[in-house]
């Protein structure tokens, strides 16, 4: 039998869509209500009343076209994965635009058992066979009310941000040497001057939190070592940035500059603060570790170039 490919007719069909688990189903309503995603967004392949694939896109609200797709399952053969891509993607990804990149949450351990191992493998290879490829894999990190935060080490000091440039400016310093997939990509289409400036305009100014919020850190003399943006981002309070300038990398700085950070949200009582960071970035890891965070998810990246 040959399937339906169709988006859903509206928030009466999210049972429907929300057929197939993921952990993004409970917020789907939600997202719906505050325009962050739309119906024609949200797409099934229907054989009979069975649904053997879906496929969700999210923006920030109010957005023209969607910013992510977030949502992919496949609960029958790949091919149902390929042809409901194949279909969604045409209707929702303006002709002629790339389509916007695919994240999917992962279990950590999502390799080590064939069971969780096989449904992420049929999603990457539908993916692959529209044209999308592996940009990068992620750790999720969760800090947890009541875990011990590191004291700062008293070597830096601590104050709000003067003004966009002065941040932008660090940040600019920062992407030098990064190991971060998305800064190294930036670079190879911008300098780092106008990626700094587009993360600040299309993602740091965007925050609703208080922007007081956000820390410069510097040396004794004043002189600036790196930052931390500690944010909400509408479903949690969020580490959004943090880094270190090259020429203070490798002395630990970045252990104060997140403890600083992370001690801001806790003392507003928040249950849970949320980061990530690339696997490959190894020196943000430990930090994120040794900070308090552990691993409660892995994330999936994939892009069409
Ligand atoms: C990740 C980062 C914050 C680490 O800051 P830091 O204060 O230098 O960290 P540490 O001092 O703990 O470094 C630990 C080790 O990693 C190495 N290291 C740190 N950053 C590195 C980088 N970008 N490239 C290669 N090695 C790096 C250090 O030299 C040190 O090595 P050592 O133990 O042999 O001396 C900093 O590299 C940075 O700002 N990177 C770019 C922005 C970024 O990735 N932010 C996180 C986004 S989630």
């Amino acid at each position: 039998m040959t399937s339906t490919l169709r988006p859903i007719s509206g928030p009466d069909e999210l049972d429907l869509f929300n057929r197939l688990p993921y952990v993004l189903n409970d917020e789907i309503a939600a997202d719906l209500a505050a325009g962050r995603r739309r119906p024609e967004w949200l797409w099934l392949a229907l054989r009979g009343d069975r649904v053997v694939a879906r496929a969700g896109w999210w923006s920030r609200a109010g957005d023209q076209h969607p910013l992510l797709m977030d949502i992919f399952d496949i609960d029958g053969d790949v091919d149902d994965g390929v042809r409901l891509l194949t279909t969604a993607l045409a209707a929702v990804v303006p002709s002629g635009a790339t389509p916007p990149e695919y994240g999917r949450f992962l279990p950590p351990d999502w390799r080590d058992h064939r069971r969780t191992r096989q449904p992420v493998e049929d999603r990457m290879e539908a993916l692959h066979r529209v044209g999308a490829k592996l940009f990068v894999e992620r750790l999720r990190l969760e800090w947890r009310r009541g875990t011990p935060i590191p004291a700062p080490g008293g070597r830096l000091a601590f104050r709000p941000v003067r003004d966009p440039d002065e941040l932008i400016a660090l940040m600019t310093l920062v992407l030098d040497g990064t190991l971060d997939a998305h800064g190294r990509d930036d670079l190879t289409r911008m300098t780092a001057e106008q990626a700094a400036r587009e993360q600040y305009r299309q993602e740091l100014a965007r925050y609703a939190s208080p922007h007081e919020w956000w820390r410069i850190a510097t040396l004794p003399d004043g002189e600036p070592v790196g930052f931390v943006i500690p944010a909400h981002n509408g479903y949690n309070p969020i580490i959004a940035y943090v880094g270190v300038v090259p020429a203070h990398r490798g002395r630990g700085y970045i252990h104060d500059v997140l403890a600083a950070g992370t001690s801001l949200l806790a003392a507003q009582g928040v249950p849970r603060i949320r980061a990530a960071t690339d696997v490959g970035n190894v020196p943000m890891a430990a930090a994120f570790a040794r900070a308090g965070y552990s691993t409660f998810e892995r994330q999936i990246e994939m892009i069409w170039q």
